[in-house]
């Protein structure tokens, strides 16, 4: 689904430049729900942006679902983000003056939709998120889960191909941080592809593969493998970064987080 060769994006400051991802060459393949784990300022919400090609890039390849992203305008580019792309965000970034419902349909406007298929579109995923008691409420009215769960449903109202999120579950208690992890997954095993950048270990056994990045590079990529018998259902198994495959079975375990 995603392929970077050799991506470089830096940030020139008044005296220094800040090389935030460094030569990067990533593949990301359909149907994975890929954690990301690094220090603060490593390059994290970077990548994602690049991802989501909120950023642009300075050098390398960037191919999204067979386009040559390096290649496109900026207008070309977020006509690719709209019909492929699902963001969540640590800080919700809902629109205080929208109501619950009005935040979600908001998506479906850029995508032109009728109005009744909009309603039919907006209930399911209020269900789905289970807030629809709470539809016609502002988001200030809201929890902090409950604020993720619209967010997330704002997201996925579009049925995106991708979904990114930035630490979606900074802002939250632990009991809301499994509701919206259990939440992904199984977003991920209906099909979506997630990218989900996180402060916390603990979480990567929600997802299928996990990379740790360090000073803009990937320094480790291990996939998360099912384990029969397991309380939490999910292990961490790590294989070299260079032998990494989504579908690699002859993985060596170890400890994760
Ligand atoms: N818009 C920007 N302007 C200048 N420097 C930036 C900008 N965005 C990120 N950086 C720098 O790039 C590095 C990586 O940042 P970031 O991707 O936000 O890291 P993380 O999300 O891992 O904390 C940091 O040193 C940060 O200060
Ligand atoms: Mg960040």
């Amino acid at each position: 689904m995603i392929k970077f060769n050799k991506i470089s994006r830096s940030f020139i400051g008044d005296e220094v430049e800040t090389v935030a991802i460094s030569e990067m060459s990533l593949t990301i393949n359909k149907g994975e729900f890929l954690s990301i784990l690094g220090p603060s300022g490593c390059g994290k919400s970077t990548l994602l942006n690049v991802l989501g090609m909120l950023d642009s890039i300075d050098s390398g390849e960037f191919s999204f679902l067979g386009n040559s992203v390096d290649k496109f305008s900026e207008q070309q580019r977020a006509r690719l983000r709209k019909l492929h792309i699902g963001f969540i965000f640590q800080n919700f970034n809902l629109i205080d003056e929208l109501t619950v419902e009005q935040n979600i349909e908001l998506p479906l406007y850029y995508h032109n939709v009728a109005k009744a298929e909009r309603k039919r579109l907006v209930d399911t995923v209020l269900k789905r998120v289970d807030i629809s008691h709470r539809r016609k409420h502002l988001p200030a009215k809201l929890s902090g889960g409950q604020q993720q769960r619209v967010a997330i449903a704002r997201a996925i109202v579009t049925s995106p191909d991708l979904i990114l999120a930035d630490e979606p579950t900074g802002n939250l208690d632990s009991k809301n941080s499994t509701q919206v992890m259990e939440l992904l997954q199984q977003l991920n095993q209906e099909g979506a592809t997630i990218v989900m950048v996180t402060h916390a270990p603990e979480h990567v056994i929600y997802g299928t593969r996990v990379i740790e990045l360090l000073d803009g590079k990937v320094i480790t990529d291990h996939l998360v493998k099912e384990k029969p018998n397991s309380k939490v259902g999910k292990e961490a198994v790590g294989v070299d970064s260079k032998e990494t495959d989504s579908t690699a079975d002859q993985a060596v375990e170890v400890t994760c987080g």
